[in-house]
C-alpha cells in the first residue's frame, strides 16, 4: 500500500510498504476513507521529537472495516469508523476510570502511559497516512458511523480535534455564560471556540496572529484577537472593564512565540494566568514535551517551563493538562453533527489526494494563508 513516511526533518514521502495484517485476535483493518495532517505532526516534522525513520505519520483517521479478527464481535467487516488517536486497551485502571489517553498497558516505553498512531514515543503503532490501518482492541476503540458518505469531513475531527478542543473547555471548567479566551486558533483552537459556543459561553475571545485564522473565529461569532497588534491580556481587559475572562483554554502548545517568531515557551501559560479571573480554569492541551532538544534555553530543553506560578497560586486558579480522551466525547460530538447542532468541518481548507502529503505538509507548516486543515484522501 500507499503511506506518509517520516524520512527526517520537513521531509516526508509518498512510499509503498507492506500492508498492516492482524496481529492480535482483538484487532482489526481498516481502509482509510480521509486522515487529516494535525499540528502535532508538525512537531515530528519540523524535527521537534525523536520519532524515527521510517515511522508512517497519522493519528487522525476514519474509514471502513476492511477485516476483523476472531475476538472482534460488535464491530463488523463493511461498518463506517471513526478512530480515536489513543490506543486504549480497555480494561487497564486509566482506561476504566475513562482516561484512554492513559492507557497503562499499550504503550511499552517505560515511564510512558498512553499510546496513539503514528506518533513519537507513543508505542511501536504505525499510523493512518496509508492506505490501510491496524486498529488494536478494535471493539474497544472504534466509534461507529452512519454508513454512506455523508458528514465526511465532519466526523473527520472526530478522531482528534474537536474532542481536544472539547477537552481544552471540559479542563477549564466552562460553565454557560462564562466568557473564555481561547489562545491559538489553530484546528484545535478553532475547535475549542466551537466547543465553548456550543456549550453556551457568552463570549469566546480567540487570540493569533494569523489573520486567516482569526477571521475563521469571526465567522463563527467569537472575538478575535490579534496578538501582533498589541499585548494580548490588555486588549481583553480593555473589552471586559478589567474583569478579564472566566476560564481559559492553550491551544498552543510549546512553540509558543511573539510576534517576531521568537519561541518563548511560557508565554501563552503566563498570558491565561494573567488574563482568567481569580479561582478560574485553564485547559492545557497544547503539547509540552519532557523533552526538547530543539529549545532556546537549557532549562526547556528538560522540559522545565518557568511560568507565572506565583500569580497563578495567589489567584487560586486550576490548570488540567494532558492528552485528550476522545472515546469521552466522540459518541456525543457525532450525534451533534448527525443533528445538525455541530459542523467542525467549517475549518478544512484543502482535500489532498494521499499523493501529495508533502505539499500540505509544507504549506500547513509554513502556516501559509488559507492552510487551516488538511484532509488526505487515500483511495482518491
Ligand atoms: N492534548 C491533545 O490531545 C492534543 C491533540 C491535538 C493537538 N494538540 C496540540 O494542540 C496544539 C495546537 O494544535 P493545532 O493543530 O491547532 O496546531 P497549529 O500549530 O496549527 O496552531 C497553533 C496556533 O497557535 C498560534 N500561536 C503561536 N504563538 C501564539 C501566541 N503567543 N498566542 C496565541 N497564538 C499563538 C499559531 O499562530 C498557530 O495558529 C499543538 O501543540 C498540538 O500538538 C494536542
Ligand atoms: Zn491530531
Ligand atoms: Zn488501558
Amino acid at each position: 500500500m500507499k503511506a506518509v513516511v517520516y524520512q527526517g526533518p520537513r521531509e516526508v514521502t509518498v512510499t509503498e510498504v507492506a500492508d498492516p495484517v492482524i496481529q492480535f485476535p482483538s484487532d482489526a483493518i481498516v481502509r482509510v476513507t480521509t486522515t487529516n495532517i494535525c499540528g502535532s505532526d508538525l512537531h515530528m516534522y519540523e524535527g521537534r521529537t525523536s520519532v524515527e525513520q521510517g515511522k508512517i505519520l497519522g493519528h487522525e483517521n476514519m474509514g471502513i472495516v476492511e477485516a476483523v479478527g476472531d475476538a472482534v464481535s460488535r464491530i463488523k467487516v463493511g461498518d463506517r469508523v471513526s478512530v480515536p488517536f489513543n490506543i486504549a486497551c480497555g480494561t487497564c485502571r486509566n482506561c476504566l476510570t475513562g482516561w484512554t489517553s492513559f492507557c497503562l498497558r499499550t504503550n511499552p516505553a517505560e515511564g510512558m502511559d498512553g499510546a496513539a498512531y503514528g506518533y513519537a514515543n507513543m508505542g511501536p503503532y504505525e499510523g493512518g497516512q496509508a492506505e490501510l490501518l491496524r486498529v488494536p482492541y478494535a471493539d474497544f476503540n472504534l466509534l461507529e458511523l452512519p454508513p454512506g458518505g455523508e458528514h465526511e469531513n465532519d466526523f473527520t475531527m472526530l478522531s482528534d480535534i474537536f474532542p481536544t478542543g472539547w477537552h481544552g473547555t471540559e479542563l477549564a471548567g466552562l460553565q454557560p455564560g462564562d466568557r473564555v479566551a481561547v489562545f491559538g486558533a489553530g484546528p484545535v483552537g478553532l475547535m475549542a471556540a466551537h466547543s465553548a459556543m456550543i456549550r453556551g459561553a457568552s463570549q469566546v475571545f480567540v487570540v493569533d496572529k494569523e489573520r486567516d485564522r482569526l477571521d475563521l473565529a469571526g465567522k463563527i461569532g467569537a472575538t478575535p484577537v490579534d496578538f501582533s497588534a498589541g499585548d494580548p491580556v490588555e486588549q481583553i481587559m480593555d473589552v471586559t472593564s478589567g474583569r478579564g475572562t472566566d476560564c481559559g483554554v492553550e491551544a498552543v502548545g510549546y512553540q509558543a512565540h511573539d510576534p517576531s517568531g521568537q519561541e518563548h515557551p511560557e508565554l501563552v501559560l503566563d498570558n491565561l494566568v494573567k488574563v482568567v479571573r481569580s479561582t478560574g480554569g485553564i485547559g492545557v492541551v497544547g503539547v509540552y514535551m519532557p523533552q526538547d532538544p530543539g529549545a532556546a534555553t537549557e532549562q526547556a530543553q528538560q522540559g522545565r517551563i518557568a511560568f507565572d506560578y506565583g500569580t497563578f497560586f495567589s489567584k487560586g486558579q486550576r490548570m488540567g493538562t494532558g492528552q485528550c480522551p476522545v472515546m469521552r466525547y466522540n459518541r456525543h460530538l457525532r450525534d451533534l453533527i448527525i443533528t445538525g447542532r455541530a459542523q467542525p468541518s467549517f475549518l478544512v481548507s484543502h482535500e489532498l489526494p494521499l499523493t501529495e502529503a508533502a505539499e500540505g505538509y509544507q504549506h500547513f507548516d509554513s502556516r501559509d494563508a488559507g492552510w487551516t486543515k488538511v484532509l488526505l484522501r487515500p483511495a482518491a
